[in-house]
C-alpha cells in the first residue's frame, strides 16, 4: 500500500531538482504523476521537452505511472493545458505542486522590468494560473491538496532578490488566502520553504562544501505529507525543510499597546518613544 495510491498528482516544474525528486517519490508510493516541465535553462531561456519526458523515463521504468507535459506555468493557457492534460490522461487531479521556478537575481538598484516579470510570471502568476484550475476541479470532486512552493528569500528576505524574494512572499500570501477559500469545498492549501543543492542553487558558496546532506530527496517527504491524508487537517502553513531539518514558518505579531487617553490616537514621538515595548513578542 503506497501513500498516494490511484492519486493523481501534478507537479509543475519536476524535470528537475526538487520537482523531479517528488515525482519519483510520489510515483513510488503509487500516485499517477503528471511531470510537467517547459525545459528551459535556469533564468527561465529556452524550453526543450526532454527534461519532463526523462522524468516520465525513469518512473516508467520503475513500473509507475506518469505522462508528460511542456507547457509552461506562466500563462493561463499553459496552465489549463498541464491540468487539463492531467484530467484526460488520468481523470482527475487530487494533488498540485506548483514547484517551478527561474532565477534572475540582481540588486534593486540595478533590476530591469523584464528580470523583476520574468521571476513573478513563473512563480507567483504561474502559481495562481495553476491553482485557479486545478481547485475547480477539486471544488467538482469535493476533496484536494494543494502544496505551493516558498522560501526563506521570501519568508525573511535575501540580497539580490527583490524579485524572487516578492514572489515567494506573494505564494505565501496566495497560500494563506486559497487556504482560507478553498476549506469548503475540502481542499487544503500549504507551502513548503525548502533549502536543496540543486541546479538552481549550486554556485552559492554555501553549497559548495555541500554534497549529500542537502538534497532534494531531503524535501520530498514533506511533499508527501502534505499531498497525502496523513495531514488531512492541516492547511495553511508552510513548512520548512534543509536537510535533516524540518520546521514551520509563521508570521508573528507582538501583543501590542493600547493608548487609552486622547482617544487612542497616538503620536509620532510616543510610537518611537514606545517601539521597543510595542514590537515586544
Ligand atoms: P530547478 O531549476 O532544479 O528546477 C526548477 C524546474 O522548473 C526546472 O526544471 C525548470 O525547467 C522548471 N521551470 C521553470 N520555468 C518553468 C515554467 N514556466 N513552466 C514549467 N516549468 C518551468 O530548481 P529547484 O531548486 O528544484 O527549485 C524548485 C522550486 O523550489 C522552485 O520554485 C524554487 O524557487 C524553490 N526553492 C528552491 C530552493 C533550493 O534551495 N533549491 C530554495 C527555496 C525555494
Amino acid at each position: 500500500m503506497g501513500l498516494l495510491d490511484g492519486k493523481v498528482t501534478v507537479i509543475t516544474g519536476a524535470g528537475n531538482g526538487i520537482g523531479r525528486a517528488s515525482a519519483l517519490l510520489f510515483a513510488r508510493e503509487g500516485a499517477h504523476v503528471l511531470v510537467n516541465d517547459l525545459g528551459g535553462a535556469r533564468d527561465g531561456s529556452g524550453a526543450a521537452p526532454s527534461a519532463a519526458d526523462a522524468v516520465v523515463a525513469e518512473i516508467r521504468a520503475g513500473g509507475g505511472s506518469a505522462e508528460a507535459s511542456h507547457d509552461s506555468v506562466s500563462s493561463k493557457e499553459g496552465a489549463d493545458a498541464i491540468i487539463g492534460k492531467a484530467i484526460s490522461a488520468f481523470g482527475r487531479v487530487d494533488v498540485l505542486l506548483n514547484n517551478a521556478g527561474i532565477l534572475r537575481d540582481k540588486t534593486l538598484l540595478k533590476m530591469s522590468r523584464e528580470e523583476w516579470q520574468a521571476v513573478l510570471d513563473v512563480h507567483l502568476t504561474g502559481s495562481f494560473f495553476c491553482t485557479q484550475a486545478a481547485a475547480q476541479k477539486m471544488k467538482e470532486q469535493g476533496s484536494g491538496s494543494i502544496i505551493n512552493t516558498s522560501s526563506v528569500s521570501g519568508m525573511l528576505g535575501n540580497f539580490g532578490q527583490a524579485n524572487y524574494a516578492a514572489a515567494k512572499a506573494g505564494i505565501y500570501g496566495l497560500t494563506r488566502t486559497a487556504s482560507i477559500e478553498l476549506q469548503r469545498y475540502g481542499v487544503r492549501v500549504n507551502a513548503v520553504a525548502p533549502i536543496a543543492k540543486t541546479r538552481m542553487t549550486e554556485d552559492l558558496p554555501m553549497f559548495e562544501t555541500i554534497e549529500d546532506s542537502l538534497s532534494p530527496e531531503h524535501v520530498a517527504p514533506a511533499h508527501l505529507f502534505l499531498a497525502s491524508s496523513l495531514s488531512h487537517d492541516v492547511t495553511g502553513v508552510v513548512l520548512a525543510v534543509a536537510g535533516a531539518r524540518v520546521s514551520v514558518f509563521k508570521v508573528v505579531e507582538s501583543p501590542g499597546k493600547y493608548k487609552e487617553s486622547e482617544g487612542g490616537v497616538w503620536t509620532a514621538q510616543e510610537i518611537a518613544d514606545h517601539f521597543e515595548s510595542i514590537s515586544k513578542v
